[in-house]
């Protein structure tokens, strides 16, 4: 009896100390199970006291970052311990489909829609032994928040389909500026007055890196990397969440932006986003705007201090608002690891702000007590 009662004592004072009550950016982070969690380029929501954690289900070795099983979802009601709820959107099996094995699925990105009930899905989808090359938003679906979520379809958003406020006079191509040397002041020049807008006016703008943000009023908003990786777009996504209502910008025009994380503080938007360097972290940026249609104004690099220049180390890739904590954010970014992605690790750090301006400093550990000072 007593040793049953020692037994039964460990184990539970084991699961009690395994609890964690800290973010540790950078660190391996552990699910419930003591596996570290493995959801990358991920999302979250708040449904009913629970958060629940969208990401790209990594495998060991060099092909880890190709989707072998699909999106992962996690789910917590402290932000600090997450179980694993499995795999929400599975790759499929047969060749044919458009997220068979094999394929790219990065950035998922979850809104609940109070209109239908239903969980929406998107993501950055490239096709299977296409490269990058495909550039499609994709979309799924699902009456619960765990899954599962049913895939419906990929494409390039905005089809046929101009920007607003996009002048008359660059609707039609001139000639000749497809021979511009890629980065000289005339080439960004061209890319600014989209030139690569009208490249893929009729098969579709491309759509790789990727957020979605519900505003205030529930309407929501594709913000993805198009023209190359050369201009954000802002797209905004139909009632349902399951189309694009055709309304759509430009963001930073030839700023080269991808990675982007949108929220909203005392009615001003903001948005962080990361240069363009694959997998190997850079500046961060940092905008706001009055609108959601802009004119988005940069506020340059957010982070200060030690590796501010790398984003520490790290690419950003969502924006949690905290509940209970009205106008307080963290801010969640991505330590990819290319050479075996599965041993990718999160950086969370608070978001501060100054003079209108968000802030990140590194802290080597931190937790919500961090919005009570
Ligand atoms: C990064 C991007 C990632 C992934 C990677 C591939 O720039 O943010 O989501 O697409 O490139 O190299």
């Amino acid at each position: 009896m007593k040793l049953i009662f020692s037994i039964v004592l460990s184990l539970v004072s084991s699961f009690i100390f395994s609890q964690n009550d800290s973010f540790i950016p950078g660190k391996e982070w552990k699910d419930t199970n003591g596996v570290h969690i493995n959801a990358h380029g991920g999302g979250i929501i708040f449904v009913n006291g629970v958060y629940y954690w969208y990401g790209e289900y990594k495998t060991a070795g060099r092909g880890g970052n190709t989707s072998l099983q699909g999106v992962s979802c996690y789910s917590s009601k402290d932000l600090y311990n997450w179980t694993n709820d499995g795999i929400v959107l599975r790759v499929e099996n047969n060749p044919n489909s458009e997220i068979t094995k094999g394929c790219i699925i990065e950035r998922p990105k979850v809104a609940f829609n109070k209109k239908t009930g239903k969980y929406v899905m998107w993501f950055h989808l490239e096709l299977k032994g296409q490269g990058y090359d495909a550039a499609r938003a994709a979309v799924a679906i699902s009456d619960n928040p765990k899954g599962p979520f049913k895939y419906i379809k990929s494409y390039r958003p905005n089809k046929g389909v101009w920007p607003m406020n996009f002048d008359d006079k660059f609707k039609s191509a001139s000639i000749g500026e497809h021979q511009l040397k890629s980065w000289t002041p005339e080439w960004l020049e061209a890319i600014k007055n989209g030139m690569l807008v009208r490249r893929d006016f009729e098969k579709g703008q491309m759509s790789r890196d990727m957020t979605v943000y519900v505003d205030d009023n529930d309407k929501a908003y594709l913000i993805h990397a198009a023209e190359d990786n050369l201009t954000l777009h802002m797209s905004e996504l139909s009632d349902d969440y399951l189309d694009f209502t055709e309304k759509w910008t430009r963001v930073a025009p030839a700023g080269h932006n991808e990675a982007p994380a949108v929220f909203k503080q005392d009615g001003v938007y903001y948005m962080i986003t990361s240069g363009c360097t694959g997998w190997d972290p850079n500046e961060a940026r940092s905008f706001s705007s009055k609108s959601i249609w802009g004119l988005w104004e940069s506020l340059e690099n957010p982070c200060v201090g030690k590796d501010a220049a790398l984003t520490f180390h790290s690419q950003s890739t969502y924006v949690l608002p905290v509940q209970g904590k009205k106008g307080q954010f963290i801010f969640m970014a991505d330590r990819w690891k290319p050479d075996n992605p599965i041993d990718g690790t999160y950086v969370w750090l608070p978001i501060q702000f100054d003079k209108g301006k968000p802030i990140l400093k590194w802290f080597d550990k931190w937790d919500l007590d961090f919005y009570n000072n």
